[in-house]
């Protein structure tokens, strides 16, 4: 059950890459696109790492091609990438902009010319500027009617050549630091607001899996969720409990929506009794069993690791580790329910990211049994600093040890019995993480920027880039040979 055994991948085992159109596109205000809420949020100074945006990003939209390229010599099976909202819709609604239309037509098409397979995330963040000025966006129900009309338009376009779609990305993230946190937009802090936030999120989810069946029945889709898999700090029942109100607020609150269309039970209670429940209208649950996925889309990074907190003893605000400066993150939790604990197994990445790649096979266990539903891995990665080295060298060992750890797990848990579809790194090439500004990278591929300058964004191929290929074209048998080296 330990052992990585005998390495074999399913032929059809899509080993991918992603991004998201904030994060590489740039041409933010170019060929009709309308602003984004990330667009107007970056902009607020204070927000961002050193105030850098997305602007010009990675300048993906014009550099596509090079990209795709890069892509095809890698051997690369499958890119997961995100539709800009604003793009094709400038104003969320109404009048449809034909040459956003067009540049993810020819993205696709490209793709497909080079044998690689189009994943589209249909949300990744970025909700047009104009439905937050109209009504608030995922604050109102009409955003599940807008986003199912920005859907319908995708799935009519695409869905001929497009067979993998992710509704929503990370749905936990973008509404916890979006309404709760406060530290993407629409920075709100208001947990009652969160929770009716989250709520109008997973109705437009359902509708839009809804929806596809009719236009896409031949295709498959999901949401990508953060799974933090959490860990109890000890075996003090205590510390049981708190893991399991960890589980049940930060994973089942999200994943048994998805997959069941209801939520836990325990959690529900809680929330109620502190008010902060969502309203429910008649006809939302019957619209939320529509939503059950293909798959489960997992983004996985690390675990967390939970202990018991007492009501008396309130910690201070968390804070959040955006300059790559190790150690400066701090601890956070609800009193009364659980508090995060550093997990004194685990190494930690720059941006004190626990590396957790066993935490990885737990958790896929745990969901693909507790849903019975395959998984498709859409993001994991390190972040990490690069350095260019002579002659255009980029030794990112760590990246790659990183990687194949994680691949690793995959390929026990594929043994443990677990339907995996494919396994898509973050990033394809580096690119603008939403806080931490363009130091923190994550590709295969540097892209020579900084944070404020945007020098030649010239590609240049990283060590890690050439060990993929090798890992794609054996189809993760090269990692068997690795390991007794
Ligand atoms: C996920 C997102 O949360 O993690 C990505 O889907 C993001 O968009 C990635 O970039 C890494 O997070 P960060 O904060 O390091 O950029």
């Amino acid at each position: 059950m330990n052992d990585i055994g005998n390495i074999c991948f399913p032929q059809s085992f899509l080993w991918g890459s992603a991004s998201a159109a904030y994060q590489v596109e740039g041409a933010w205000n170019q060929e009709g696109k309308g602003p984004s809420i990330w667009d107007t949020f970056s902009k607020i100074p204070g927000k961002t790492f050193q105030q850098t945006n997305g602007d010009i990003a990675v300048d993906h939209y014009y550099r596509y091609r090079e990209d795709v390229a890069l892509m095809a010599e890698m051997g690369l099976k499958a890119y997961r990438f995100s539709i800009a909202w604003s793009r094709i819709l400038p104003q969320g609604r109404g009048e449809v902009n034909e040459k956003g239309l067009q540049f993810y037509d020819d993205l696709i098409n490209e793709l497909l010319k080079n044998n690689i397979e189009p994943m589209i995330t249909i949300y990744h963040w970025d909700a047009p500027q104009a439905l937050m000025d109209l009504y608030g966006a995922w604050e109102s129900r009409e955003m599940i009617a807008d986003f199912d009309q920005y859907c319908t338009i995708l799935f009519k376009r695409y869905g001929d050549r497009v067979k993998y779609w992710i509704t929503l990305n990370e749905q936990n993230v973008f509404i916890q630091l979006g309404y709760g946190a406060g530290l993407h937009p629409p920075g709100v802090q208001h947990i009652k607001r969160m929770y009716e936030a989250n709520h109008i999120a997973n109705l437009a989810n359902a509708k839009a899996i809804q929806s596809f069946r009719r236009f896409v029945p031949d295709g498959k889709i999901g949401p990508s969720f953060a799974y933090g898999p959490t860990y109890p700090f000890s075996c003090n029942p205590d510390d049981i409990l708190a893991f399991e109100n960890a589980e049940e607020l930060n994973n089942h609150w999200w994943l048994d929506i998805y997959c069941w269309g209801r939520y836990p039970i325990s959690m529900w209670k809680y929330l109620e009794m502190k008010k902060l429940t969502p309203t429910i209208k008649e006809g939302d649950f019957e619209l939320l069993a529509y939503g059950r996925p293909d798959f489960i889309g997992v983004n996985y990074y690390r675990t967390a690791t939970v202990e018991k907190y007492a009501t008396d003893h309130v910690i201070n605000k968390a804070t959040m580790n955006t300059t790559g400066k190790k150690g400066t993150s701090g601890e956070h939790g609800i009193p009364g329910l659980y508090k995060s604990k550093k997990n004194p197994y685990l190494e930690s990445t720059n941006w004190d990211w626990e590396i957790d790649p066993e935490g990885l096979r737990i958790g896929l266990r745990r969901i693909a049994n507790r849903y019975q539903l395959p998984i498709l891995i859409t993001e994991n990665g390190l972040g990490e600093f690069d350095t260019i080295e002579e002659n255009d060298q980029i030794n990112d060992d760590y990246r790659i040890s990183y990687l194949r750890k994680h691949i690793e797990a995959c390929h026990k848990a594929i043994n443990d019995g677990i339907e995996i579809l494919g396994y898509c790194t973050w990033s394809f090439t580096d690119l603008l993480s939403w806080l931490n500004g363009y130091q923190k990278r994550y590709g295969f591929i540097y892209v020579d920027r900084d944070e404020h300058n945007e020098k030649d964004l010239r590609r240049i191929k990283k060590k890690s880039f050439y060990w993929y290929k090798k890992v794609i074209a054996s189809n993760g048998e090269c990692l068997k040979k690795e390991e007794n080296e």
